[in-house]
């Protein structure tokens, strides 16, 4: 994971960079670092957050024109301050930041230690480093050719920036697997995990490919292909405000994301659902209907909060669609030997359209022929760009490492192309259809009117915080939003959680149940209430806490539950689309009371783009 940043240009560097961290430190915040040059190469770092980096360097020389900035993720190596990036090389002279994973790292190490070099961190990043200097050294070349040289041997991901005191106008950059945003400015570029470091300065930028180098100058910016070709820079313009990535007045980014659920899941509807015409215009879908209505199957792939958007739409593809679905792992899917026919669609579903994971799960799936769909929400991002069609969620940056807005917009996405499909296909009625549209149009609405009650769930978070475990159990359409509370809960409190379909529970995790454990039931009223209402019974038998979220007007859940959170009423294809919202403010008030960083919860990181 990590982030990078890089600047080179007529400004300060130093400001921009720490800045550039600050937004990108979703992706890691083990450590901070940045190398500077201005008469010779200057590398501050530090383990910790970028605000630590900055109260450590108070009053050192920070004047330049160029330089380089990481937040790492630690793969290879503990967070630490000689583990932190950027590395220097063993002349000293060249610095380089390093985004991914070296996986023949351990090899190139023990040769370059035969040769006498000694390293002074742990990471596979350094090993990466001196092999470039080694190779530069001995081939009396440039440091692109050694770059393009070492690049050719290593396996594994990276996105590296290098800046070298002997040209200290340039950065070099390539990237394989971790993702690199080049801005565009006048006299300026700006280098970045994603665009949220230059926003203020560009909105003109270059997404660069893998296996693609780049040579950036304030004035020049060169991209080439390992072959040493080189490639034009395809200049997109960019759709993203400041003010899209500030906190706007809220303590934290996921309460933020969380309240603007309202409008981001409008917005992911605008321009394509409308109710009073009974139509969905999605171009994605229309433009490969035979392909999706005449799928033998449907392989959804994605990982966490993600995958189990996935797992909802197998049960409402399956419904409306009748074409069968399978949900993997990404991870499991990749190293698998899955039997992915002509024929067969993939779903990748990601918010961030980053995971390691799910990207090379897709370049698999696609190798062998199959035909790619992408729901993501990053536009420009890898998996948008490697599917052969899809359909962008349109719920903004989020940066909140636990996933919240980005969820409904997966969910408001997959049910529209469910019912497009079912239509092309005719297997929903034109009534059922029309009901699902009107329902879908009501949506952000009602989630305004849930999010309007939040004192109920102050007080349940306050009253519960401190349990050692959580069960999460639900039915039906309602079961994968039992995974996501419980995940939810497990990221940003550290406490214990496990969801589970709720008659799933009578075959082992009814064992934990005693008058301390928590048990939250999502149980809005559907074609299996009365079911998941006997299983409250049986919890509450046992004396266990039962915490309901249940549809409003339900007046037998509340008789058996200790607390309830009543939402507006849904068919039971649209609830998940409402049910998850107090479960995701459930967790964001569990965690804030407990003290936590809901925002960078320990040990996460917010696009895991190593595997
Ligand atoms: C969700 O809260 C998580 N932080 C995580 O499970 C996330 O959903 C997962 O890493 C997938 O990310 P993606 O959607 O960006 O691919
Ligand atoms: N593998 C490198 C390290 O452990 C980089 C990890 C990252 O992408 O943050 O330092």
């Amino acid at each position: 994971m990590c982030g990078i940043v890089g600047y080179t240009g007529h400004r300060e560097a130093y400001p921009i960079i720490i800045t550039g961290l600050k937004r990108l430190e979703y992706r890691g915040y083990d450590s901070t670092g940045v190398a500077l040059l201005n008469n010779g190469l200057k590398v501050y770092k530090k383990k910790g957050r970028v605000a630590d980096l900055e109260e450590n360097i108070i009053g050192k020389d920070l004047h330049a024109h160029i330089g380089i900035g990481h937040t790492r993720w630690a793969t290879h190596g503990e967070p630490s301050d000689r583990n932190a990036h950027p590395h220097q090389s063993a002349s000293g002279k060249l610095a380089m930041i390093h985004n991914g994973i070296i996986e023949n790292y351990a090899q190139i190490k023990k040769e370059l230690e035969n040769k006498g070099y000694h390293f002074t961190s742990d990471t596979d990043s350094e090993v990466l480093l001196n092999f470039i200097e080694d190779i530069q050294q001995n081939n009396e070349c440039d440091l692109e050719e050694a770059v393009r040289v070492a690049l050719k041997r290593v396996t594994g991901a990276y996105c590296i920036l290098l800046i070298a005191e002997e040209d200290p106008n340039t950065i070099i950059a390539a990237r394989k697997g971790s993702p690199l945003v080049i801005g565009v400015g006048k006299g300026e570029h700006f280098l970045g995990s994603d665009a949220s470091p230059m926003l203020e300065y560009t909105k003109e930028v270059v997404y660069v490919n893998d296996y693609e180098l780049a040579i950036v100058r304030p004035d020049e910016l060169i991209l080439k292909n390992l072959g040493n070709e080189k490639i034009t820079p395809f200049i997109t313009k960019l759709d993203m405000e400041l003010a899209a990535i500030e906190k706007g007045g809220y303590e934290h980014f996921m309460l933020k994301e969380i309240f603007e659920q309202p409008s981001t899941i409008q917005d992911c509807l605008r321009g394509r659902l409308n109710a009073a015409a009974g139509t969905i215009t999605m171009a994605g879908v229309e433009n490969n209907i035979e392909q999706l209505k005449n799928a033998n199957r449907i392989m959804i792939v994605a990982c966490g909060t993600s995958w189990h958007a996935g797992l909802i739409a197998e049960y409402v593809i399956e419904e409306l669609c009748r074409i069968p679905v399978e949900v993997e792992y990404a991870s499991e899917f990749r190293y698998r030997n899955p039997i992915v026919n002509k024929g067969d669609v993939i779903i990748a579903i990601s918010q961030s359209g980053e995971t390691a994971d799910t990207l090379v799960a897709l370049e698999r799936a696609k190798a062998n022929g199959a035909f790619i769909f992408g729901v993501v929400n990053a536009v420009g991002s890898s998996i948008a760009r490697l599917s052969h069609a899809g359909a962008y969620t349109h719920s903004g940056p989020e940066i909140g490492v636990a996933s919240t807005k980005a969820f409904t917009g997966q969910l408001a996405v997959l049910n529209m192309m469910a019912l497009k499909i079912a239509k092309a296909k005719g297997t929903i009625t034109d009534e059922y259809y029309q009901q699902l549209l009107n329902e879908l149009q009501d949506v952000p609405e009602k989630v305004a009117s849930i999010l309007k009650n939040t004192d109920e769930l102050q007080r349940i978070a306050a009253k519960y915080k401190d349990a050692h475990d959580f069960l999460f159990l639900g039915r039906g359409y309602n079961f994968p939003i039992a995974l996501e509370g419980a995940l939810k809960l497990k990221e940003i409190s550290y406490i214990h959680a496990e969801g589970y379909p709720a008659a799933e529970m009578k075959h082992g995790p009814i064992a934990l149940v005693d008058e301390n454990l928590p048990v939250v039931f999502v149980a809005t009223k559907d074609s299996y209430h009365e079911k998941i209402v006997s299983n409250m019974q049986e919890i509450k038998a046992r004396k266990g806490k039962v915490i309901s979220i249940i549809t409003e007007g339900d007046l037998v859940s509340p008789t058996i539950s200790d607390d309830v959170f009543s939402i507006p009423p849904a068919d039971e294809l649209i609830a998940p689309l409402l049910s998850v919202i107090p479960l995701q403010l459930l967790s964001y008030y569990v965690g804030t009371l407990k003290g936590i960083d809901v925002d960078k919860p320990r040990n996460l990181a917010k696009s895991v783009t190593v595997e």
